[in-house]
C-alpha cells in the first residue's frame, strides 16, 4: 500500500538569526493511502508551511519527505515539477482561478497537462456546475468558484489532494458540500485527501486527525466512525 512520510521535517524561515522563524519543527506522521486526513491548527501554526511542502511547492530545511518510496526532499527542480504534475491536485483557499477563462476552460487546462486526466465536463458534472461551463469565474458565487477549483484539482485524478482551508471563505452550507465532494473524490478512487483548516469542527469527519501547533504536532489519530455532514454547522 503506497503512503506519506514525514520524518523530522523541519523548516526555517530566514537567514539572519535574529529574524529566523521556525515555522515547522521535527514534524513526523504517516498517511495511507486513501484517508481523508485533517490536519488542525490554529492561524500561524504552519499549516501552509506544511501543505506546501507536503505538495513540492516548498522545500524543508531538514528531514525527509517520501511518497511511494520517492524521496521527495531528494529530487531535482525538474522531477519535482513531474511530480507536482502528476501526483498532486492542489485546492487554494481563495480557488485562484484564471479569471479570463470560463470554468471548463480553468478546468481543461489543468486537464491538458496530464497524461490520464478525467474529462472536464465531467468532472465539472460531478461538483454539480455543468450548467456554468461557460460562465467566467467573476460570474460564479464563492461556492461555485471553488467547485471549480476542486474540478481544477479533481481532473487531473491526482493520487494526493491537498487543500488549503478550501471552506475559509465559503458559509457553513455552502462549505459542508465542499467537504462532501472532497470527501466522496477520496473514497470513490482510494485517494487520499489532506485539509488544512482552523475550524475545528471539520476534525469530526476525518479519519485520521492531525494538530499542529507552533510548527510541532501535538496530536495524531486514526478515527473509526461514521461520517454524518449533515450534523457539521459552524
Ligand atoms: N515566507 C515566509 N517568510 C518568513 N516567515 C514566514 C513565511 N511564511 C510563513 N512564515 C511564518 O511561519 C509561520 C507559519 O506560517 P503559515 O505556515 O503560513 O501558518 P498557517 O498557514 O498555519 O497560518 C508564521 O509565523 C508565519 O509568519
Ligand atoms: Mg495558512
Amino acid at each position: 500500500m503506497s503512503q506519506l512520510v514525514l520524518e523530522n521535517i523541519s523548516k526555517i524561515y530566514g537567514k539572519e538569526k535574529d529574524n529566523q522563524v521556525v515555522a515547522l519543527h521535527d514534524v513526523c506522521f504517516t498517511i495511507d493511502q486513501g484517508e481523508f486526513v485533517v490536519i488542525l491548527g490554529e492561524s500561524g501554526a504552519g499549516k501552509s508551511t506544511l501543505l506546501n511542502i507536503l505538495g513540492g511547492m516548498d522545500f524543508a530545511s531538514s528531514g525527509q519527505y517520501v511518497v511511494d518510496d520517492v524521496d521527495v526532499t531528494s529530487l531535482n527542480q525538474k522531477k519535482l515539477g513531474v511530480f507536482r504534475r502528476e501526483k498532486i491536485g492542489f485546492v487554494f483557499q481563495f480557488y485562484n482561478l484564471m479569471p479570463n477563462l470560463t470554468a471548463l476552460e480553468n478546468v481543461k487546462i489543468a486537464q491538458s497537462i496530464v497524461k490520464d486526466g478525467l474529462d472536464a465536463l465531467e468532472v465539472l458534472d460531478s461538483v454539480g456546475l455543468k450548467e456554468r461551463a461557460n460562465n467566467f469565474p467573476s460570474q460564479l458565487s464563492g461556492g461555485e468558484q471553488q467547485r471549480v477549483a476542486i474540478a481544477r484539482a479533481i481532473v487531473k485524478n491526482p493520487s494526493l489532494l491537498l487543500c488549503d482551508e478550501p471552506t475559509g471563505a465559503l458559509d457553513s452550507k455552502t462549505g459542508v458540500l465542499i467537504l462532501k465532494l472532497l470527501y466522496d473524490f477520496s473514497r470513490s478512487a482510494n485517494k487520499t485527501v489532506i485539509i488544512v483548516t482552523h475550524n475545528s469542527k471539520i476534525s469530526e469527519l476525518a479519519d485520521r486527525l492531525i494538530r499542529i501547533a507552533d510548527g510541532k504536532i501535538v496530536l495524531n489519530e486514526k478515527r473509526d466512525h461514521k461520517v454524518e455532514f449533515d450534523s457539521v454547522v459552524w
